[in-house]
């Protein structure tokens, strides 16, 4: 049995998670969902293998260009945990949609979880997390899931989330102020290929997903999204933040 991880993580929480997950299963082999250039129907996965789908929620939904990307790769009947990361509000249609997006690239789904990490726009919810005891967690859960793909039982959980899928909303789009060095990093790692090379301090808003990964990645901190529709935005979640969530397994 081979084992990969098929991940989109801009910011890190999401990757963060998966190796939790699967730190306990023997050489897995990770396959990228954010670079724009690999050609993901060219990714074929060894029939028989166990693999770990996992993204953010962006507005209670998965982003639909990772779904896309997923939906290219030949899974040939693989046993997939699908994994949703959210920052502590809600992911409300996410694991449906990858579910959904699972089966289209040929995978059996067995068993699903959602887990929190730190918000990649306000870093105050969830501050931290995954931290050492969710890592714990998360690691026990990846050896229950471990257990049942072994053992060749493939029944599919309950997996919760609503179809048609909530509607993606609009994001915050990036741009750069007068610290920025021209270093083309941001335009180089956008998976969106949102920033241009002649362009560097704005993002096209018809391709960016809000994704956040320039802002974190720019070393003079100079890209930022709007600080008011920032504070908008934290105040409108700041209820449904408020209680600390759990992480889940359905198995
Ligand atoms: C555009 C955008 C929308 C988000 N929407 C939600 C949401 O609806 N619910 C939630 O709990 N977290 C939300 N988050 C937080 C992310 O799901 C969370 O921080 C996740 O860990 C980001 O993954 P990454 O670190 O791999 O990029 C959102 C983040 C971004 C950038
Ligand atoms: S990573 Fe930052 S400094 Fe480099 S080009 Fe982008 S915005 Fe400018
Ligand atoms: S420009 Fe948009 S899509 Fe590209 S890295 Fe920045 S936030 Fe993500």
């Amino acid at each position: 049995m081979k084992y990969y991880q098929i991940i989109f993580s801009p910011t890190g929480g999401t990757e963060k998670v998966a190796k939790a997950v699967t730190r306990s299963w023997p050489q897995v082999e990770m396959i990228d969902l954010s670079v724009s250039s690999t050609n993901y129907t060219d990714i074929s996965l060894e029939r028989n293998s166990l693999v770990l789908i996992a993204m953010p929620s962006f507005g209670g939904v998965a982003p639909q260009l990772a779904l896309n990307r997923l939906a290219m790769v030949r899974g040939n009947e693989s046993k997939c945990v699908i994994v949703a990361v959210y920052g502590n509000r809600a992911y409300e249609d996410t694991l449906a949609q990858m579910e959904d997006y699972a089966e289209k690239a040929g995978v059996q789904v067995i068993a699903a979880i959602s887990a929190v990490a730190e918000h990649s726009i306000i870093h105050k919810y969830a501050a931290g997390r995954p931290n050492f005891e969710n890592c714990e967690e998360l690691k026990k859960f990846g050896n229950q899931i471990l257990e049942k793909a072994v053992s060749d039982r493939c029944s599919k959980p309950y997996i919760p989330g609503n179809r048609p899928y909530k509607k993606a909303g609009t994001g915050m789009i990036p741009k750069a102020d007068s610290s920025c060095t021209f270093c083309g990093l941001c335009a180089q790692k956008c998976p969106a290929e949102a920033i241009s090379k002649d362009n560097l301090k704005m993002s096209d808003k018809n391709k960016c997903i809000s994704c956040m990964r320039c802002v974190s990645i720019c070393p003079t901190y100079a890209r930022k999204v709007s600080g008011f529709m920032t504070l908008v935005a934290s105040a409108a979640i700041k209820k449904a933040c408020s209680v600390e969530k759990t992480n889940e397994l359905y198995i």
